[in-house]
């Protein structure tokens, strides 16, 4: 099977365009009957969204079921709750449908693309992603990350499905010699198994798409996603002593930790606390609508091309704690220890490429989404 769903869009535009000689359709019935076109191609448009109960998955599920698009999950569960599914059908009335497996078993994956043949595309965020527990286990990583990837291309090819976007991470860059990054930034031998399945991944894409033609793929670089749904049923849950800043805080703020450790205030910045580029999670499901409809609708300039997702602003740790103080009004109790073995200085993002060629920007502010983040963190603790 070819490039299906490309092909039926550029059929039915044609034909709608052969009307009958003698009726001419005005200007405006011309409008209608292709909004309504574009609205029923949206509409019969399957999205398998991989890892979709997770954090930044759950968010583009709803984003996606918002714009009109029929959602299927497959998450095997192994980092997220049945639950998250209920959660998503609160915010969009819709419960998308679902299948647990991992999509590193080949023959389970096979059979789900073979029972699914209308897919018209694909995200895919189902991976493992604890930095340090990746140094532990790297075979693990490097099986789940790679091995799902390469199944899923496998059943691309295979059951002709041609548009992916692929989840990597801003870590493919390492320290960079040049801030801002964009897109061509060189990428930097990865710090841990986990940074370097992005970047393989990346690769393996890549390569995959030069020799099937029919294949079209978007990696988008995440800088630091942070925060949670305005209805706060949606969230970041992570499991034992969270590795991200944010979720550190909240857990902090809401008397699960003891105190907040703030690794390392000797970095070569203004505060000496790192620097990261926080991008709220709902601006970044969003950039995936884009891509996947850039894909859909055969806007993308080569086959295989990557975004950063940020905002394009840096702020250190310091920052972000008195961010986090100020809008809730809590104090928190932290302490500096060490620098964190494997930790970057400094990194933000230039989204000129992403803002200008996607037409996507991060809109959200930092008050709004730590708060949004604190929200979260209180309704999962029945704080009020
Ligand atoms: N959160 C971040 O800071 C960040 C930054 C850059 C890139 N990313 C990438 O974005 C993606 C999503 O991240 P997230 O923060 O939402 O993570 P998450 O752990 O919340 O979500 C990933 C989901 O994938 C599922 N999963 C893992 N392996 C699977 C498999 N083999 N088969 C089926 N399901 C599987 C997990 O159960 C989980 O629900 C990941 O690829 C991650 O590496 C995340």
């Amino acid at each position: 099977m070819a490039d299906v769903h490309a092909v039926n869009f550029d059929t039915k535009v044609t034909k709608f365009s052969d009307q009958p000689e003698g009726n001419p359709p005005t200007r405006r019935r011309q409008t209608i009957i292709f909004s309504n076109f574009v609205q029923k191609l949206i509409m019969n448009s399957k999205i398998l969204v991989t890892g979709g109960t997770g954090y930044i998955g759950s968010h583009t599920v709803v984003e996606l079921q918002t714009a009109g698009y029929e959602v299927i999950v497959v998450d095997d569960l192994s980092n997220s709750n049945i639950d998250v599914l209920d959660n998503i059908e609160q915010i969009s009335g819709k419960k998308p449908a679902f299948e647990q497996f991992s999509l590193a078993d080949a023959a389970k994956t096979d059979d789900f693309f073979n029972r699914h043949r209308d897919i018209a595309a694909i995200i895919h965020f189902a991976a493992s992603k604890a930095v340090g527990e990746s140094v532990q286990l790297p075979l693990h990583y490097y099986r789940n990350n790679l091995v799902s990837l390469l199944n899923i291309l496998d059943c691309q090819v295979k059951y002709g499905i041609s548009n992916i976007v692929f989840s990597s991470s801003c870590t493919v860059y390492g320290q960079p010699d040049k801030l801002p990054v964009t897109e061509t930034t060189p990428r930097k031998d990865a710090e841990s198994p986990y940074g370097n399945t992005k970047r393989v991944n990346e690769d393996i894409l890549q390569d995959a798409v030069r020799a099937y033609p029919q294949l079209k793929g978007i990696a988008l670089r995440y800088f630091n996603p942070i925060g949670a749904h305005p209805s706060a049923l949606i969230g970041e849950l992570p499991l034992g002593i969270p590795q991200n800043l944010v979720p550190f805080i909240t857990q902090t703020a809401a008397g699960l930790r003891s105190e907040l450790l703030v690794f390392g205030d000797d970095y070569d910045t203004p505060d000496g606390s790192a620097i990261r580029d926080y991008i709220n999670v709902v601006d970044l499901a969003k950039a995936h609508l884009v891509a996947i409809e850039r894909l859909l609708q055969n806007q993308n300039k080569t086959g295989y091309e990557v975004f950063n997702l940020g905002t394009g602003n840096g702020y250190s740790v310091l920052e972000i704690v008195k961010g986090f103080e100020k809008v809730t009004g809590l104090k928190l109790n932290y302490r500096i220890v060490e620098r964190r073995a494997g930790d970057i200085e400094k990194i933000w993002a230039d989204t000129t490429f992403a803002n200008q060629e996607l037409g996507w920007k991060a809109e959200k502010g930092l008050e709004e989404t730590l708060l949004s983040a604190w929200n979260w963190e209180k309704r999962v603790r029945g704080i009020r």
